[in-house]
């Protein structure tokens, strides 16, 4: 079966989504990564036997020290892709030209590139909003895209009646992008 590593920052339910769809079905989540000692998602893998590594960002200089740490723990395990799944750091070249990796955006990218996307999108005039899986390079939410999924911004909802459609949509194209790149 191949070999998946997932990376996170947060709570973690993409991760628990991927849990659910993909793993010992499509793939294997070899392991997963997360920068924050603290997060909620480190409880969702140990629940599923899944090993989690913490690498702490704050235990390390600049970002080219962090990256060179994060290669190293990943290319261990000869992973097929990498999953970003609300891994919340801006990776360098020594990561981006080493790892094949897909990371998850709640925009329709271009639009809203960076953090707070969600408020950002919903705060602007833009009807039509969404998610995005896209190609991990040296640009943030910069490379290819791989799937979105778009909805009409209903004007009445609130900050989180939209950010629960944003986040049924990521629900459902992470998996979906997961199968077909590796399938
Ligand atoms: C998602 O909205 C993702 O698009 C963004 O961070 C959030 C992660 O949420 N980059 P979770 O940790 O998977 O619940």
């Amino acid at each position: 079966m191949k070999k998946i590593i997932v990376l996170f920052s947060g709570e973690g339910s993409n991760l628990a989504n991927i849990i659910k769809h993909i793993h010992n079905q499509h793939a294997n989540i070899v392991c997963t990564i997360t920068n924050n000692p603290n997060a909620g998602g480190i409880s969702i893998a140990t629940n599923a036997n899944i090993p989690v590594l913490i690498c702490d960002n704050t235990l390390y200089a600049n970002r080219e020290e962090y990256d060179t740490v994060l290669v190293q723990l990943i290319q261990k395990h000869s992973p097929d892709l990498v999953v970003l799944a609300g891994f919340m750091r801006i990776l360098t070249p020594i990561f981006t030209n080493s790892v094949r990796s897909i990371n998850l955006h709640p925009s329709l990218l271009p639009a809203f590139k960076g953090s707070k996307a969600i408020e950002r999108s919903f705060q602007s005039d833009e009807t039509v909003c969404g998610v995005t899986v896209h190609w991990v390079n040296d640009e943030l939410d910069g490379g290819d895209i791989i799937l979105q999924k778009s909805f009409t911004k209903d004007l009445n909802d609130t900050l989180e009646e939209f950010s629960a459609k944003i986040r049924q949509l990521e629900y459902e194209i992470l998996p979906q992008s997961i199968i077909h790149l590796l399938t």
